[in-house]
Formats: C-alpha cells, sequence, structure tokens
C-alpha cells in the first residue's frame, strides 16, 4: 500500500482554480478533468510493460507497450467529472461504473447503480477507481469493497482533494489499495464537508446548487 500525494505546480493552480467560490460550472468542470489528465502520468508511471517485437522503417528491434488493460471506475456522480480527463491520457481504458450517494444524515454511502466491463476480474487488468472527494472514505471503501466482490484483483484509487481521516480509514479498510492525492487537506467539519475543500462537488459540477 502507497499515499501518494502529488506535488506539480499545475496541479495546485488548478485545484487553486476549483477552490475558489466564484468558479463556475463549466470552469470548474474543465479544471477538474485537466487535473485528472496530469494526475494520469503519475498513477500510471509504474504500470507493467511487456516487450513486443516491431518493425521500424529502419530494423526490427525489441520495444515495450503496456501489459495489462485499465478499467476507470468513477464513484456517481462526482467521479465522473474525471473520466473525460483520464481517457484523454490513456485512450484504451474501459469504464465501470459504481453509484454512491452519502446520508446526509449518518455519512454513511448507499448503492443505487453498478455496471462494469467483462475484464474488471482478469489478472491482467489493474481497476482505478476514481472520485474527486475522500471525506469519512466511506464511499470509497464501499466502491472498493463492491469491486472486490466482482474479482477486481489491482486496485489503485484517486482523488483530487482528501481528508486525513479518510485517508488513514482507506488505508486500513484497503491496504492492498495504491492512493494518488492530488491535495491532502487539514480536516472535516461537523457536517463531513473537507476543510478548506471546494463544497460539494458534485453539485459543483453538474451545476445541482
Ligand atoms: C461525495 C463525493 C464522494 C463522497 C465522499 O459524493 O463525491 O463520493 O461524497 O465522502 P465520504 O468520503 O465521506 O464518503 P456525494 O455522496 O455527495 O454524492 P454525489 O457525487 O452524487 O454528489
Ligand atoms: N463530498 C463533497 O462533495 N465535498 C466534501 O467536502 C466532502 C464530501
Amino acid at each position: 500500500m502507497s499515499v501518494t500525494i502529488l506535488k506539480h505546480a499545475l496541479i495546485t493552480h488548478k485545484l487553486t482554480n476549483i477552490r475558489k467560490k466564484e468558479t463556475n460550472t463549466k470552469d470548474f468542470y474543465h479544471n477538474v478533468n485537466e487535473i485528472a489528465s496530469l494526475m494520469a502520468y503519475e498513477i500510471t508511471k509504474d504500470f507493467p510493460l511487456k516487450e513486443i517485437e516491431i518493425e521500424t522503417p529502419i530494423c526490427k528491434t525489441i520495444q515495450y507497450e503496456m501489459k495489462d488493460e485499465l478499467v476507470i471506475v468513477p464513484i456517481l456522480r462526482a467521479g465522473l467529472g474525471m473520466v473525460d480527463g483520464l481517457r484523454n491520457a490513456i485512450p484504451t481504458a474501459k469504464v465501470g461504473f459504481i453509484g454512491l450517494y452519502r446520508n446526509e444524515k449518518t455519512l454513511e454511502p448507499v448503492e443505487y447503480y453498478a455496471k462494469f466491463p467483462d475484464n474488471i476480474a482478469s489478472d491482467d487488468t489493474i481497476t482505478l477507481v476514481v472520485d474527486p472527494m475522500l471525506a469519512t472514505g466511506g464511499s470509497a471503501i464501499a466502491a472498493i469493497d463492491m469491486i472486490k466482490k466482482r474479482g477486481a484483483k489491482h486496485i489503485r484509487f484517486a482523488c483530487l482533494v482528501a481528508a486525513p481521516i479518510g485517508v488513514d480509514s482507506l488505508s486500513k479498510a484497503h491496504p492492498d489499495v495504491d492512493i494518488y492525492v492530488a491535495a491532502l487537506d487539514e480536516k472535516l467539519n461537523e457536517v463531513g464537508y473537507i476543510v478548506p475543500g471546494l463544497g460539494d462537488c458534485g453539485d459543483r459540477l453538474f451545476g445541482t446548487k
């Protein structure tokens, strides 16, 4: 298990854009996707490669290509905001879906949808679960529980903004999952929002409030 906090000036700059309360829906969505694209480079940098013989215009040569397939699984709704950016970086990735929402009183995740590509359980598939926000960690833990039940083996989790308690809970619940975080914030407030955070990510992405 590893926790990687991405340190990159472009990512920090774009995070500031989405933290600002005056950022509109269009710019918010655009920046979330750009951050997801940038994160793809770090998340995939150690993906296994396999040897392949090819022919250049000059000669035959042994080169390398990705060994495994990638399945991106956004946690609905807000995870959808990261999918286009990740697919721009990795166009061959397949996409599965998990629908969860937090009960606003108990903060417990409630499942309402699940659909995965057939290769989710393959030994040669890496599954990347994405959600911009890791607050209590309840949603990510439940989503990964569900994916493991479908047979997924090599799982990574990526989020934009995390609370320390969320990272801690997810690491303890799923110690085999590598976690990638664009920003580790201070804490959760009394109603489960990340501080300073960026507010309700789903609402800001889709203009629902
Ligand atoms: C948000 C967010 C995560 C979850 C994080 O979703 O996108 O899924 O909260 O909180 P947690 O770590 O405490 O579980 P929300 O439940 O608001 O649903 P939405 O994406 O449909 O807006
Ligand atoms: N979900 C959000 O959208 N924002 C938070 O700060 C916490 C959970």
